[in-house]
């Protein structure tokens, strides 16, 4: 299977560094930054990119670019690994329907685009025959769509809780664990590289909100927009706060929740008992199913990170192989 690679920040170099190590059958014919680009059609020597990139800060020839390689090179599959924007979804938007309109399946981290064009991408997947998949875009490592597809298949996913933002939850649980006041644990979050210099997305609530939006129209195909989201988020939570909830043994997670039956759509700080399965600690993700046959479910793991979220990637890869690709 041949793959293309748009982005070579944190995500995209995980990625590429995974599918060198691993014999996994995958070869990079495309790679491009925002500056530059490479193409071999035989297969890229993915270690001295790599290199060429640590050194020298871009991956290849500045007259190659993001869309150059989307139109010669020869794939299968556009891994899609840009930075996010929530309001056009560009550049990946735009990358993503030039691949699905030439019948290439897509991968991608980005929320912007799925959150956004949701209906409009997977209807021009359908009608090119192509896959698009997007497990990194929430929850990083945790294999939430491969086990609603699978693992939970036939059941009915009646409500969905998520603790969907490593930031928001880092500040949670260094408030919570030293009496820290907001500003301090972001302060810390800042230092440990947790939260990014703007952490406005975050503790907003907005990120939590995007990746709610898209689990959303995942499982019940509703249209939701981020409009729709209910959004709450930390940054006006006190120490006070979170001592009364210590006091009732409960603490405070911000917590996306999804139910179609009860047009619930929100986002918000929630009080929680603290041997709840979604009090997880520091920066890890967590997300309970609550289904009609299995009951409950929650998953855990790391939500962002670059070897982390390249699992999430490579999942997707070997799901489209395993499905599309029949050549031995
Ligand atoms: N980091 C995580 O843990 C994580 C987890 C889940 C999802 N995601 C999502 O995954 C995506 C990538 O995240 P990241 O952390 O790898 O971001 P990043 O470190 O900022 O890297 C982004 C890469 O995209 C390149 N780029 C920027 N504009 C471009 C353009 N117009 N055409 C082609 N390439 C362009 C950048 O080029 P330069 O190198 O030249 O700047 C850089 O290589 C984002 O959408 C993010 O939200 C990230």
């Amino acid at each position: 299977m041949k793959v293309v690679i748009l982005g070579l920040g944190s995500v995209g170099r995980g990625v590429a560094e995974q599918i060198a190590k691993k014999d996994l059958g995958i070869t990079i014919t495309g790679i491009a930054d925002s500056k530059s680009g490479c193409i071999d059609n035989n297969g890229i020597d993915v270690t001295e990119v790599l290199e060429t990139k640590r050194t020298t800060g871009v991956c290849g020839n500045k007259k190659i670019s993001a869309p150059d390689i989307l139109q010669k090179a020869t794939y299968d599959v556009l891994i899609e690994v840009t930075p996010t924007n929530a309001i056009t979804g560009e550049p990946a938007l735009g990358y993503i329907k030039t691949a699905l309109a030439h019948k290439k399946h897509v991968v991608t981290s980005n929320k912007g685009p799925i959150a956004l064009a949701y209906r409009e991408l997977m209807a021009l997947a359908a009608k090119n025959g192509v896959a698009l998949r997007y497990e990194a875009t929430v929850g990083g490592a945790i294999p939430i769509m491969h086990t609603l597809e699978q693992g939970l298949a036939g059941n009915e996913i009646i409500a969905l809780y998520g603790v969907l933002n490593g930031t928001c939850n880092y500040i949670l649980t260094r408030m919570a664990a030293e009496g820290l006041t907001y500003e301090q644990a972001l302060m810390e979050a800042r230092e440990m590289g947790y939260a990014e210099a703007d952490p406005t997305y975050d503790v907003k609530g907005i990120d939590a909100a995007i990746k709610l939006v898209i689990l959303a129209n995942t499982l019940w195909d509703n249209d939701a927009k981020l409009a729709d989201v209910d959004l709450t988020g930390i940054d006006l939570l006190t120490p006070d706060a979170l001592r009364l909830a210590e006091d009732e043994g409960c603490t405070i997670r911000l917590i996306a929740e999804a139910s179609p039956c009860q047009h619930l759509l929100r986002v918000s700080p929630r009080i929680i008992e603290k041997d709840h399965p979604l009090v997880v600690d520091g920066t890890l993700n967590a997300l309970t199913l609550e289904t009609d046959m299995a009951k409950e479910i929650t998953l855990i793991g790391r939500g962002a990170g670059s070897t982390p979220t390249a699992s999430a990637i490579i999942g997707d890869l070997l799901c489209i192989r395993d499905r599309y690709d029949k050549r031995p």
